[in-house]
């Protein structure tokens, strides 16, 4: 099983970070398994762990807003910062900019670009949930590149 999930890593994907409001807490986590799923309508699948706080204010809010992070050390530091603790008991949006989006999930002044979604549905995937969002609104800031997901970033 081990050795799958290590070769099942040699997957190319993208590193977000995807964030929820709920009434004035605002929180967000690393996601680096997400991927487009559909066209029409235009669809993301987002594998969330059970235990995550922010799945719980995705179930509330019913929106999520997927911001994806840029290339280099900055992007990496943010995925670090919102991917290596979580967000029930401390504020991991202190010092950093947001605005709210269409849903009024947060979106990141630091994405190089951004996915604002409806919750959609979700079922259960393995050990994870696989939470799907409708794109109901997107944006774009320069023309950076996205931060691709190595696991050496993170874990050694
Ligand atoms: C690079 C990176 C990628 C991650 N990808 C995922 C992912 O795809 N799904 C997931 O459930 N957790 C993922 N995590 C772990 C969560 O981001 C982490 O557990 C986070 O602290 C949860 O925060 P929360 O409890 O505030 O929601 C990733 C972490 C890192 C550093």
């Amino acid at each position: 099983m081990k050795e799958k999930t290590v070769a099942m890593r040699k997957l190319l994907t993208g590193v977000t970070i995807v964030t929820a409001k709920v009434d004035e807490k605002v929180n967000g986590f690393t996601v680096a398994w997400i991927t487009p799923v559909s066209h029409d309508p235009p669809l993301v699948g987002v594998a969330v762990h059970p235990k995550r706080y922010t799945l719980e204010l995705i179930r509330k809010s019913g929106s999520f807003c997927v911001n994806i992070l840029k290339e280099g050390e900055e992007g990496i530091e943010l995925a670090r910062h919102f991917g290596l603790k979580s967000g029930r008991n401390l504020d991991k949006f202190e010092g950093h900019l947001w605005a709210e989006g269409h849903t009024g999930s947060p979106v990141m002044k630091d994405a190089v670009a951004y996915l604002d979604c409806k919750f959609y549905s979700s079922c259960d995937a393995g050990d994870h949930i696989m939470v799907f969002g409708e794109v109901v609104d997107h944006g774009k800031r320069g023309d950076d590149d996205l931060l691709v997901y190595r696991s050496t970033d993170y874990w050694g």
